[in-house]
């Protein structure tokens, strides 16, 4: 691969900060789209001024066309709504699979190999939303969930436990929202799971937060969600497509027979390269884990049937 191109459309907080977060590790050529004309633009051209100071080499656009996006390797879809206060989860879903919709169907048209990486909520939902659309393999749309509500388990670990955060190596299964399933047992700290170094009342204590821990963010802030980690987050998964690392991600994908799931989108680790999804990792769960993995896929199902597409 030459130069790898990345498009990242939707140039809000999470957009704006995944993009910089490209071009600041060199890691492609970068092209942020949004609706709103000069806002991209301008983003753009903020963040290409702190490349003699940040001492990066890579280049970013910001545009209103699609054209400007053709051949891109990957995809990742920022844009939409977040919820707001009085806005139920149907109105979010309606209102996003509009627009989303519309993105993935011109994306699709210009980079007809590029991998997409949903960002845009209802995650799970809107990247079945976007394999629908854009008529891809399934391996290569994948949503961004599971990285970050891992990466938020391995923080609040972390503090618990008086270690580094990237000692903590966390594993969180599931639909991204309230029925997300951290697994202990495959949540290791220096390689030893977090079962054998905390009761389980602490744990569930820490599983809760992790599960509320975007609503932690929007109750701080008042008005936005959290976007630094979600932006990490979807780098890092871009980061292993682009270097073909392989490395295992919890991650959004199309299962097919695995964990006794089918034809569903829905949160398991998988290992993500070149062609996107490599392989889906299966590991061993409790009973409990596995009840509460096929509710929270059975709940993306009923929202993915309730969309007329
Ligand atoms: N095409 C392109 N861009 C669009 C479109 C569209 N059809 N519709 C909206 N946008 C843009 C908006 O103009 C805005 O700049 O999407 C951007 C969204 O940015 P923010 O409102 O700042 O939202 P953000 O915090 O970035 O969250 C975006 O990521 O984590 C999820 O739940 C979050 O679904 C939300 C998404």
């Amino acid at each position: 691969m030459g130069k790898a191109k990345v498009t990242v459309v939707g140039a809000g907080f999470v957009g704006a900060t995944a993009a910089q977060r490209i071009v600041e590790k060199d890691l492609a050529d970068v092209v942020l789209v949004d609706i709103v004309e000069g806002l991209p633009q301008g983003k753009a051209l903020d963040i290409m001024q702190s490349a003699a100071v940040e001492g990066f080499s890579s280049s970013m656009i910001g545009t209103n066309r699609y054209q400007d996006t053709a051949d891109s390797h990957v995809i990742v879809i920022t844009a939409g709504f977040a919820r707001k206060p009085g806005m139920s989860r149907d109105d979010l879903l309606f209102k996003n699979t509009e627009i989303v919709g519309g993105i993935v169907t011109e994306c699709a048209q210009y980079s007809p190999r590029a991998i997409i990486v949903m960002v845009t909520n209802p995650l799970d939902v809107m990247t079945w939303l976007a394999c629908k659309k854009s008529g891809f393999p399934a391996e290569r749309v994948i949503g961004m969930a599971g990285e970050l509500d891992s990466a938020r388990y391995a923080y609040f670990l972390s503090e618990e436990l008086k270690c580094k955060p990237n000692d903590v190596k966390a594993t969180v299964l599931g639909g991204h929202g309230d029925q997300m399933v951290p697994v202990p047992d495959y949540t290791l700290v220096h390689g030893k799971p977090i079962t054998q170094l905390l009761t389980p009342e602490r744990i569930a204590q820490i599983n809760q937060r992790t599960r509320d821990g975007g609503a932690e963010i929007v109750k701080l802030l008042k008005t936005g969600s959290a976007y630094y980690a979600p932006s990490s987050s979807a780098v890092r998964m871009v980061r292993a497509i682009l270097k073909d690392t392989r490395e295992t991600i919890p991650s959004c994908v199309y299962l097919q027979g695995q964990y006794g799931l089918k034809d569903v989108y829905c949160g398991v680790p998988a290992k993500l390269g070149r062609e996107g999804v490599q392989e889906i990792v299966e590991i061993t769960l409790t009973e409990a884990e596995r009840k509460a993995l096929h509710a929270s896929a059975e709940d993306v199902r009923q929202n993915f049937f309730k969309l007329t597409i």
